[in-house]
């Protein structure tokens, strides 16, 4: 059994057994299960202070040291999500080639492009947008990059950005979810940064059969394009992921901006008030999802919110309906939910790392040998991690 085989056996039976803490989410069930099962968990969460709970929630090592002593099982966490960190000797790029791209992509670019070396072949890059990354290795390697983007706009930028900079990149506007896609990938190093879901298993799926010499993507965004039930590419396993799940392995993000995570608690919080209302009317009813909540809604205060929402989700109010206390009831869910969300967060980790492990499978089933390593901490972003393969 290979590497990848033992760790996500591994991690089958401990998500399999974990499986009651990570499925239900408060936000969707106000007390999951296992409330009634972990009373003094629920009780030492619903305690926290909110300057606590910002500071578990910012770190999951703290996060997993608080649950502890109520979840025991957290106790194999470190061992069963490490991955090695991988950096080699960085290669020089002229600051002036990188002005044109925000900050926090140009660093995601170089610790990438130092994570994964000399492009083993000519390289293809997927979902390129505009280019940069293909752009990256060449600046620093040379040879030549095609990139494959279906935004005709984005390849036209793309392009002139190579010209300016001299480099044999080319572009074509191309949908890799069709078949023709395949046959770019013959002899090729593909590379993608951040392709979401389908497109980067789409990449990997396609990676031995349409012969690739090489391949390495940081995959992001699994529950785009999934299936109801995630498809395991390494191998049949016994744990079943659904879109929720995927959804969660997802969920840490990089800190916002102390005005736009304000903004979204108070979505959150208004969003409960309609949830409780809805729960009040049908009492027992399964959670049912709705679509997202225009932002001009939010802009013209809480009564304005709820009656629109309430209006297109054919939920009637009370004419009598007291909106204060209303909202005053939205930011109690929201409150408990947020805490209640700490056990959850402490097995997302888990979920990636177990899919991960089933893509790089899937890519030694195909004939290569596949590695995964951190390329960057999780600071600079959360999905940090390459899925590596070689002829
Ligand atoms: C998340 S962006 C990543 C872009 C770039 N790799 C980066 O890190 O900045 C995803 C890109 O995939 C492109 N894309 C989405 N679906 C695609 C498809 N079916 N075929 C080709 N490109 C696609 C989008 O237009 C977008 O530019």
């Amino acid at each position: 059994m290979s590497a990848h085989a033992q760790r996500r056996a591994a991690l089958d039976g401990w998500l399999a057994a974990l499986a009651p803490i990570w499925m239900p989410s408060p936000f969707c069930e106000a007390r999951p299960a296992w409330c009634h099962t972990h009373p003094e968990l629920t009780e030492a969460l619903l305690d926290l202070d909110d300057p606590t709970l910002v500071a578990l929630s910012a770190d999951d090592d703290v996060a997993r040291a608080f649950l502890l002593p109520y979840l025991p099982a957290l106790a194999e966490v470190p061992a069963l999500i490490a991955l090695p960190a991988r950096e080699l000797a960085p290669a020089p790029v002229s600051h002036a080639a990188w002005e044109f791209i925000p900050g926090r992509k140009a660093a995601q670019i170089d610790a990438f492009a130092n994570a994964v070396g000399a492009p083993q072949a000519p390289l293809v890059e997927w979902c390129a947008g505009k280019g940069h990354l293909g752009r990256r290795f060449l600046m620093s390697w040379g040879g030549e990059a095609r990139a494959l983007e279906r935004n005709a706009v984005l390849c036209r930028e793309g392009e002139a950005l190579s010209a300016r900079a001299g480099l044999q990149q080319r572009f074509t506007v191309a949908d890799v979810l069709a078949p023709e896609a395949a046959a770019s990938l013959a002899g090729a190093h593909a590379i993608a940064l951040h392709a979401c879901g389908d497109l980067h298993r789409r990449l990997i799926d396609l990676a031995g059969p349409a012969g690739a010499r090489a391949l390495d993507v940081a995959p992001c965004c699994y529950p785009l394009g999934a299936d109801d039930l995630y498809r395991p590419r390494g191998g049949a396993s016994a744990l079943k992921l659904d879109r929720n799940a995927l959804r969660l392995a997802v969920t840490e993000t990089v800190t916002a901006s102390p005005r736009l995570a304000a903004e979204s608690e108070r979505l959150s919080a208004w969003k409960f008030a309609f949830i409780a209302l809805r729960e009040a009317h049908a009492p027992g009813a399964p959670y049912r999802t709705f679509k997202p909540t225009p932002a001009v809604w939010a802009g013209r205060g809480f009564a304005f919110f709820l009656q629109s929402l309430a209006a297109r989700e054919q939920l009637p109010l009370d004419a009598e309906l007291d909106f204060a206390v209303a909202e005053a009831a939205g930011w109690a869910r929201h409150r408990a939910a947020r805490r209640l969300q700490l056990p959850r967060q402490a097995c997302r980790r888990a979920i990636e790392i177990w899919l991960l492990h089933d893509l790089a499978l899937a890519l030694e089933n195909a004939g290569f040998e596949a590695e995964l390593h951190r390329f960057c901490p999780r600071t600079l972003t959360p999905r940090n991690v390459i899925v590596s393969a070689r002829r």
